[in-house]
């Protein structure tokens, strides 16, 4: 079987020239730091109690028990066969990795026609916004007693989910009665949070009401695609195992210690390098593939929470082939040099289309070829800039090699920490903003501490600045 290749040939000097790639030399100063990093990885990695305190347990995901797949896969199928739409409410890695898997692993335009979802429900997502327009307009449109709900929030505090759930559960139980809660399924941590002690109240009084699912301790949400999106493929119908076979895979060519055979690590590594070296902060994501921009944009948030702290940390960009090469293009290309991109390349379409014999150049082509051969155009100009860009290749779009791909970028992330020395599993940053809004929200309970800080540096507003 074909495996995903990585093709960093672009990213050295050979290529794009010793000031902006990679050099023997570059990559000989850094072995001893190379080899560090991957037996502290190691070691972290080794038991479960360290996989659990240090959030490193989504590692073990792909090795999950059958028996879960298959319980998860029943209730999948249950909530599929009795209802029109399901809403999903989350955000951040309660969300990104549902909606990469949604558009990559489903046929496109799949909520549009009924033929395409084959009896499977229309999905949505909300509760990734405080927007009203959107929850609005679509409770407006479903209909309450064929719509089921999955609220997911590993924490159970976070105030965009709590905020749609609240909404959402209002409307159910108007329009549905009492036993509201049946049509409701929670995936939440399995001992703290506000949604956890809902969850449980609410079971107590009805079994049926508010099950729940496990967002399992050790498993920060970014990472969690492969433990709470689970249900999600379930209820579309992409067949779990495959996913998980497909990150077991490169799980298994995560753990080879020469690292130059490591995909990930080898990815990570290179990109440190062009970092750290040669001053390349930007790094750019290009599927050239439709059905792969909602999975750059879960890469976003991969790399961006995981290591952008401490000062450090590439800013990462989310694009598309062809689309882009009309917009970002054009500062790759020619806008500062500080950017790394990378191709992702599918080698198989899902279907494909053949050029009438009247298109001029384009006569007899496949689409197919078209976008293969922009890729290849595009790699080609960014090289001739002298600009560094690599490629990884999808054999095809299916649910194995999907599974493969999260898996890689999640192992290429966790090594990058270690090469960064930031905790990549954190999020500190985030709870600025959470904190500005729990004080004006009069939030019970905050440490003094942040109240002062929020009283000593307030908002400046001055209308000479604003015209
Ligand atoms: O990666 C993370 O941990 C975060 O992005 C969370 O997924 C996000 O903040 C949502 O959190 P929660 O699942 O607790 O609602």
């Amino acid at each position: 079987m074909k495996e995903i290749k990585f093709d960093f040939n672009n990213l050295f000097s050979l290529n794009i020239g010793k000031l902006h790639g990679v050099t023997e030399n570059d990559l000989k100063a850094v072995s001893r730091q190379a080899l560090a990093a991957q037996a502290n990885l190691k070691k972290k990695l080794s038991t479960e109690a360290s996989r659990v305190k240090l959030s490193l347990e989504w590692a073990m995901l792909p090795f999950q028990s059958r028996k879960t797949i298959d319980e998860i896969s029943r209730l999948g199928q249950e909530i599929s066969a009795k209802y029109d739409d399901v809403l999903f409410l989350g955000i951040g890695g309660s969300y990104l990795g549902l909606k990469a898997a949604q558009d990559a692993l489903l046929v496109p335009y799949y909520n549009d026609f009924k033929k395409l979802r084959n009896d499977r429900p229309r999905i949505y997502f909300e509760g990734n916004n405080l927007d009203p327009d959107t929850l609005n307009s679509l409770l407006k449109n479903l209909n309450p007693k064929k719509t089921f709900v999955v609220v997911i929030s590993k924490s159970g505090e976070t105030t965009e989910t709590k905020a749609a759930f609240e909404i959402v559960e209002l409307w159910l139980k108007k329009h549905v009665g009492n036993f509201y809660g049946r049509q409701i399924i929670a995936i939440t941590d399995p001992e703290s949070g506000t949604l956890r002690k809902k969850v449980n109240l609410e079971h107590a009084k009805d079994g049926l009401s508010l099950r729940s699912l496990p967002l399992l301790k050790g498993v920060g949400g970014r990472f969690s695609e492969f433990n709470m999106g689970l249900l999600h493929l379930a209820i579309i119908g992409v067949d779990i195992k495959q996913v998980l076979s497909g990150a077991t895979q490169m799980a298994k060519r995560c753990s080879k210690e020469n690292i130059m055979q490591n995909p990930a690590y080898l990815y990570a590594l290179l990109h440190y390098l062009l970092y750290r070296k040669k001053g390349k902060s930007i790094a750019i994501l290009m599927p050239f593939s439709e059905s792969l921009k909602s999975t750059a944009d879960w890469y976003v948030q991969l790399l961006a929470e995981s290591l952008g702290k401490q000062g450090l940390g590439r800013t990462p960009v989310s694009s598309r082939g062809t689309n882009d090469l009309h917009s970002i293009q054009q500062n790759n290309i020619e806008g500062e040099n500080n950017k790394v991109v990378t191709f992702i390349k599918l080698e198989k379409f899902k279907s494909d289309l053949a050029m009438p014999a009247t298109s001029g150049i384009l006569s007899g082509r496949r689409y197919s070829q078209l976008i293969s051969l922009a890729q290849e155009a595009t790699e080609w100009a960014l090289v001739r800039a002298q600009r560094p860009n690599c490629t990884v290749i999808l054999p095809a779009l299916t649910p194995y090699y999907w599974g493969t791909l999260l898996f890689f970028f999640e192992m290429a992330t966790a090594f990058e920490g270690e090469l960064l020395k930031v905790n990549a599993f954190d999020q500190p940053g985030v709870e600025g903003y959470k904190n500005y809004m729990y004080y004006k929200l009069n939030k019970p309970g905050i440490p003094q501490e942040v109240i002062s800080q929020i009283r000593n540096h307030p908002l400046k507003k001055d209308s000479k600045f604003i015209v």
